[in-house]
């Protein structure tokens, strides 16, 4: 039965019906729609939610029949299915995937798609709701956005929708992003423009407002009153495989993660409750965090408060691993980091003196992302003589993957006759609560955007205003005329030391993970 006294319960219950739709993928001999869409297309269709008489269009310029696309899907498929591969499933499924050649600068190829989509809803009698997806290099949004609104694609017809979902990178600085927001705007409403952030649809990062705003005994201390400080660390034990050194050297550790994904789990962790679950509602409150962040403004503040660091060739897992300006595809006299730690503060009432410490980096020793809340030590006094051990503060670590779960670590006494205390921590793992895997984030953010909730989708405000913050701190690495060095650390290691010092100088140590 709903809680009908929970203001959030009738939101959460009503969500995720996805409504009939065709979604057309630009860019869809790409390696997103063969490992993350269609999979997530597919296992949305195992577990029984797949809007009836569903399409979806491959639109690209490579010249093949719908058989062909099909084929390849069906091998990606087999590779990357969350739920494994049905051949009866996938027989059914891959009947409403089809393929549409065209350049994306080509009008006549958009008269066709119109009239495909038209011939489409008109066999099945669906209503011409749309979803266009922007899955190609980013440079082409601007001529596929300019099409579709020539063509009047980008307007539903007789009260149907047409939405569009753009994927990352939205921008590379404020500029390119606001002009991007533009030509968005210029063809779909805010409210149907939908900026995809993985991370967002990741289970663990959604539970983090349950965890905050469903819990007595979280909500109360979550400000600087109580918490010391808090830790973000994303870490991948991979590098520059697959061709992505082209794409990751123009862009950089602080722009490829920390302006999208690790601001987004920043505002969730230390954003204030919003008064319901409505997009607008939750994103009005995200957004201000990224707006109360202290700016780092200049060389010196930027060289104080931010590491960047490229790897040099060392072993992950006991396996070689070049260093990154070796890598494939990688400038060997390149300025770009593939590591970055910075030390935050977010000026608000909440969080005064509080500092927030991220970290993220390829070639570190495993993948994890986790975020973990220090809080501060009690006075202790009846145990002043107690040998109380170095980090031993409350610490509740939010694990976002791997092994997504909560691990809250708190003192505890020893058994025997001394008092002697140790730390122990108390767990709470998904797998073992749930008993089943949680879906992929592409499957719900997918599912959202069919069913038109933009909850989980970044706003314009949000992304201007995370690289109004970002361009500071690339123009003192990039533009002044003494800029905050470029350390190093050995592949497989755990990041530079000057990113140890960051925290040595306030009295703290990163996490051991
Ligand atoms: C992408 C970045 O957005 O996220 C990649 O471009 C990164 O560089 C990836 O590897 C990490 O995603 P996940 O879900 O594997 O943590």
């Amino acid at each position: 039965m709903p809680d009908l006294e929970n203001p959030f319960q009738e939101t959460l219950l009503s969500r995720h019906r996805a409504e009939p739709c065709t979604v057309v993928i630009f860019g869809a001999t790409g390696d997103l729609t063969n490992r993350k869409l269609i999979p997530a297309f597919y296992n949305i269709a195992a577990c029984g939610d797949l809007p009836p008489q569903f399409k979806v269009v491959g639109f690209a310029r490579r010249d093949k029949s719908d058989e062909v696309f099909r084929s390849e899907l069906e091998a990606g498929n087999r590779k990357n299915s969350r739920q494994g591969h049905s051949d009866e499933l996938w027989e059914s499924f891959s009947r409403c995937i089809h393929y549409h050649r065209s350049e994306f600068e080509d009008p006549a190829g958009y008269v066709n798609l119109k009239l495909l989509l038209d011939k489409f809803d008109h066999e099945r009698g669906t209503p011409a709701n749309r979803l266009f997806y922007l899955a190609s290099a980013p440079e082409a949004f601007k001529s596929i956005l300019e099409m579709l609104r020539a063509t009047g694609l980008n307007e539903g017809v007789g009260g149907k929708w047409a939405r569009v979902v753009c994927e990352k990178p939205f921008g590379k600085d404020l500029a390119s992003a606001r002009a991007l927001n533009e030509v968005v705007n210029a063809t779909f409403h805010e409210s149907d423009t939908y900026r995809i952030d993985h991370y967002l649809g990741k289970e663990t990062a959604q539970n983090i407002m349950v965890l905050r705003f469903a819990n007595a005994l979280f909500e109360p201390n979550w400000n600087s009153r109580y918490i010391d400080h808090i830790q973000i660390t994303c870490a991948e034990n991979l590098g520059m495989e697959g061709g992505r050194g082209g794409y990751y050297d123009t862009a950089g550790a602080l722009r490829d993660m920390v302006q999208n994904h690790l601001f987004q789990l920043l505002s969730l962790v230390a954003m204030e409750p919003p008064t319901d679950l409505s997009a607008d509602s939750v994103r009005d409150e995200k957004v201000k965090v990224i707006r109360a962040l202290r700016p780092l403004v200049g060389p010196e503040a930027v060289g104080q408060n931010v590491i960047r660091a490229q790897y040099t060739a060392g072993s992950v897992d006991g396996a070689p691993r070049v260093g990154y300006r070796q890598e494939d595809r990688v400038n060997p006299e390149s300025k770009t980091e593939a590591y970055v730690a910075l030390r935050l503060f977010i000026d608000t009432w909440r969080w005064q003196g509080v500092p927030f410490y991220i970290r993220v980096g390829k070639q570190l020793p495993k993948k994890a992302t986790e975020i973990s809340i220090h809080f501060k030590k009690p006075p202790q006094v009846p145990f002043a003589t107690s040998k109380l051990l170095k980090n031993s503060e409350n610490t509740l670590v939010i694990r976002i993957q791997p092994d997504e779960g909560i691990a809250l670590r708190i003192l505890c006494k020893q058994p025997g006759q001394a008092m002697r205390m140790q730390q122990v921590k108390l767990d709470f793992r998904y797998s073992s609560s749930f008993g089943k895997a949680s879906p992929e984030a592409y499957e719900r953010l997918l599912l959202d955007a069919m069913a038109g909730d933009a909850t989980l989708f970044a706003r314009r405000d949000e992304v201007e205003n995370a690289w109004k913050f970002i361009d500071e701190i690339e123009h003192a690495w990039h533009q002044a005329a003494t800029p905050p060095p470029m350390c190093e650390y050995p592949a497989g290691s755990w990041g530079p030391k000057e990113a140890d010092d960051l925290l040595g100088q306030d009295g703290r140590e990163w996490r051991l993970l």
